[in-house]
């Protein structure tokens, strides 16, 4: 969504990461200022001993053409000359020479500080940013994440970061530092020479409009071949994360084929860009040095003059190359700022999104409004909005009494975990209402709503971390005693008590790898730990075997006391006992009642799917 906003209105789609420096978009950035202003002592203090560096620069060029001038003889006696800038410094050679070096040394020490003082300032102010930004995509609507790649979002926002992180720490104080430079080195030059000046200043700016102009476009380039990267980081991302399916459909030289079309596109991206960049490279250095030569050429016709020394000759010549470099690096700053703007405006795009209400503080997690488990659903109407012209749930209406077990079966894709989301509200409906003991599920905050309901789901993730971080996950204030006893009444004891390491057994990613019935006794543990009023169970053991769905099967017998349950199951066997089972079909109950009553149904759905699943 925030890709398609920022596109709204101009059609520079493939431009987009970079943004336009104007009075607008520098009010927008400014709000991420606030990030700073914790900080803001060290940042000024920064920022003085950068004016304070960068200032004390021009003593380099001029003592460096006091200690040349001292050391030639004097302007030709008789000659006309006035009083030279240069002639206000002392005039004894090493008394210049240790002037220089204390200022060398002072120039040092203001940079350590300087440097020191930034990257502090843009650490802490970026963890900062890093830390809101994270808040605001865990607290998003599930809506936001149906709706892009989350392996780019990622990606995507990490660079954006340190983008910004590099424009505070060196691009800004470069900038600064290079516009000190710039205009004090004009000034300067104009004090040493201003018949020089004038020259310089008549071939100077014919190079600056060509360099702008001419680096703007390899920007454009290289940001096209970026945005070529970052897509085939997808693929990378993508395939390694589905790394099983890619070898179970021994898809590898199909995964290879397309990273690697992808690759060769960003070298031909890149490859033009640096055709350019040379042209471009060469181009500045040639205008640099012919500029200096002219110089030179001028300068020594007004040393014979006897207009100038020698020395301040030299010091201009310095000076130049200072106010030459300045300007050379103005366009690739400038591009750096452009860049750090469009990463700032998509992160500021993040933070601008509305949110769910939930608090960044744990405590304010208890809940407030008791639900006792009567669940209905009355007349839903469901669309997700990443695919708002398919119906998924075209008015469903069911009703599951404090403690009932209700069953939900149906063919896959009938809507039956849509059902499951809707009831811990990842989604607002279209039309119809859901109600929590008689009401509305709006007048629950989402925070009393999900912490009153636990959902099993088929393939349980368990994050990286010991398994007992993983069952408290369900209750993070448990003691190691609650774990345990959840534990035990989810089968689980058993198996954890087996591995050396018990409790404290690494799982996920990094650790061990669990089976998918041991994986889902953890899941069942967690929940009994958040002793939910309403679990969902959504085919909670119909990728098991048979051994461990027993097992499982006794753990949710457990879990599933004193509570209201929905059972999502397409394994029939597990449901008999409901005290109501729900048969949904294309988004529609098409049949109601308890097994008995609907398996007289000689016609029904529910009949058919149980002796299909009989003869089996
Ligand atoms: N996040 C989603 N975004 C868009 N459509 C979805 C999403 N999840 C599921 N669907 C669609 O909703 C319909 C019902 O899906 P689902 O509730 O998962 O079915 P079931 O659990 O009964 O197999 C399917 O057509 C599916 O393609
Ligand atoms: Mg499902």
């Amino acid at each position: 969504m925030a890709r398609q906003r920022l596109n709204s209105g101009n059609a520079q789609a493939e431009e987009l990461p970079k943004a336009k420096i104007n009075k607008q978009s520098i009010q927008q950035v400014m709000r991420l200022l606030k990030y700073l202003k914790p900080y803001r002592t060290k940042f000024f203090l920064g920022l003085l001993f950068l004016i304070l560096s960068s200032s004390s620069s021009f003593l380099f060029p001029l003592l460096m053409g006091r200690l040349i001038g001292t050391g030639n003889t004097p302007k030709q006696p008789g000659s006309m000359m006035s009083k030279e800038i240069l002639d206000f410094f002392p005039s004894d050679i090493n008394t210049v020479a240790l002037t220089l070096l204390a200022v060398l040394f002072v120039q040092s020490i203001f940079s350590f500080f300087r440097i020191n003082w930034f990257v502090e300032v843009a650490e802490k102010g970026l963890a900062d940013i890093r830390r809101d930004t994270y808040f605001k995509l865990v607290t998003l609507p599930m809506n936001f994440f149906s709706q892009r790649r989350v392996g780019e979002l990622n990606s995507r926002l990490s660079a954006d970061l340190s983008q910004i992180q590099d424009a505070i720490t060196t691009t800004l104080a470069e900038m600064i530092r290079q516009v000190i430079v710039f205009t004090g080195g004009i000034i300067f030059l104009v004090l040493v020479s201003g018949k020089l000046t004038l020259m310089l200043l008549a071939v100077l700016p014919v190079l600056v409009v060509i360099a702008v102009f001419f680096g703007r476009f390899i920007r454009k380039l290289s940001r096209q071949a970026q945005d070529k990267l970052a897509e085939s980081n997808t693929i990378v991302e993508e395939t390694l994360q589905g790394i099983s399916n890619v070898k179970a459909f021994v898809n590898e030289a199909f995964e290879v084929g397309r990273y690697n079309k992808s690759i060769r596109d960003v070298v031909k991206l890149a490859m033009r860009g640096a055709k350019f960049r040379g042209v471009f490279a060469s181009f500045i250095v040639f205008c640099l040095f012919g500029t200096i030569v002219s110089v030179v050429w001028y300068g020594s016709h007004l040393v014979q003059a006897g207009e100038i020394s020698l020395a301040s000759m030299f010091t201009f010549i310095l000076l130049s190359t200072f106010v030459g470099a300045a300007m050379g690096s103005f366009p690739e700053l400038y591009a750096t700022m452009q860049k750090a703007f469009g990463a700032s405006e998509r992160v500021l795009e993040i933070l601008a999104e509305v949110n769910e209400p939930i608090s960044i503080n744990e405590k304010d997690n208890e809940v407030k409004q008791h639900i006792k488990g009567n669940l209905e659903f009355n007349n839903v109407v469901f669309a997700y909005p990443s695919r708002k012209e398919i119906t998924v749930l075209k008015g469903v209406s069911f009703e599951a009494l404090a403690g009932e077990k209700v069953a939900i079966v149906g063919p896959s894709g009938a809507g039956k975990s849509t059902i499951a989301g809707l009831i811990l509200r990842f989604y607002e409906t279209q039309g119809g209402e859901l109600l929590f003991d008689g009401k509305p599920s709006t007048e629950y905050s989402l925070t009393d709503i999900r912490n009153q309901v636990a959902i099993v789901p088929q393939d349980v993730l368990l994050f990286g971390g010991t398994i007992r971080e993983n069952i408290a996950y369900g209750k993070l204030s448990s003691s190691d005693e609650e774990v345990i006893a959840a534990a035990k009444r989810a089968n689980a004891h058993e198996f954890v008590s087996g591995f050396p390491e018990g409790y404290d057994t690494l799982v996920g990613e990094r650790g061990v790898k669990l089976s998918g019935g041991q994986r889902q006794r953890i899941a069942i543990a967690r929940a009994l730990l958040k002793d939910p009023a309403i679990l969902i169970l959504d085919e909670a053991t119909s990728s098991l075997d048979s051994e461990s769905e027993r097992l499982v099967q006794e753990a949710l017998e457990e879990l599933m006391k004193n509570r209201t349950s929905i059972i999502i199951a397409h394994r029939l066997s597990t449901i008999r006992e409901a005290d109501k089972i729900i048969v949904l079909e294309k988004g529609k109950v098409i049949e109601n009642g308890t097994h008995q009553q609907l398996m007289q149904n000689d016609e029904g759905l529910y009949r058919y799917l149980s002796q299909l699943q009989f003869e089996v």
